[in-house]
């Protein structure tokens, strides 16, 4: 039975591709059949890190409009068997909504669908995702982004999918000054499990060059994305 893996935020530029990607490339080198679903519209990024961006033409918008198949909106990505990417909507920000029917048929064509939403978005469509499914919540943690993080809680506990939260850019030196928060003081003020803590990592935009997922990066980081992994491979 194939799951969802929904990456969200409430503020923009938390880390959300980023853990997508490399929740994507981990799951695909487990050996699981995994499409990369970019829903983050404008802010796409992910074709950019693979190398996809001159490539993708096609989106689910053409699939729901029935001008293709979806098939010929998924492409395979450079250097990773078994991971396809496939964008939501490349040109006009179709509503996610819009696209729910294909959304569905792609997840017969996977074990792993992972969905990189927009900031602010808490979830794909009605109904779409079930128990069985993950809606995984990125913060740093600073005052702001937590507090944005919180607001977007309120929706996001309306999905039926399981809700947990990955911190991200942790530093322990700014913890120690108490510039950032720890990760059992935002679990309990936003009543809700911590998956794991990523940190600071400058291996990542160095990898990013390389076309490199965090993942797959030399630096801190991945580690603790390796076991973010291991944990949803092991309720998938
Ligand atoms: N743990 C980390 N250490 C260092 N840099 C990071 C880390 N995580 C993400 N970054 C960098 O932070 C920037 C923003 O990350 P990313 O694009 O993944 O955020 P996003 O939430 O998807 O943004 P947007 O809201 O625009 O879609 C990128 O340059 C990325 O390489
Ligand atoms: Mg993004």
């Amino acid at each position: 039975m194939s799951r969802i893996w929904a990456v969200c935020s409430g503020s923009g530029g938390v880390g959300k591709t980023t853990i997508a990607l490399a929740l994507a490339v981990g799951a695909a080198r487990a050996g699981r059949r995994v499409i990369l679903l970019d829903a983050s519209g404008a802010a796409r990024s992910a074709d950019l890190i693979l190398g996809m961006e001159s490539v993708m033409v096609l989106d689910l918008a053409d699939v729901s409009g029935g001008e293709v198949s979806l098939e010929s909106a998924l492409y395979p990505a450079p250097r990773h068997s078994g991971l396809r990417f496939a964008s939501a909507s490349l040109y006009d920000g179709t509503p996610l909504e819009a696209v729910s029917g294909a959304m569905l048929a792609l997840q017969s064509l996977c074990d792993v669908l992972v969905v990189d939403l927009p900031t602010g978005h808490a979830g794909i469509s009605r109904g779409l995702m079930g128990r069985e499914d993950e809606l995984l919540m990125i913060t740093r943690p600073d005052d702001a982004s937590v507090r944005a993080c919180e607001r977007l809680m309120q929706r996001a506990r309306r999905e039926r999918a399981g809700l947990s939260l990955v911190l991200n850019r942790t530093r322990k030196d700014f913890l120690r000054k108490g510039v950032y928060m720890d990760a059992s003081a935002i679990a309990m003020l936003l009543d809700c499990p911590v998956l794991g803590a990523v940190p600071e990592d400058d291996s990542i935009c160095y990898g990013v060059k390389k076309g490199r997922s965090a993942i797959e990066c030399d630096g801190p980081a991945r580690s603790a994305l390796s076991g973010i992994l291991d944990q949803l491979l092991g309720r998938a």
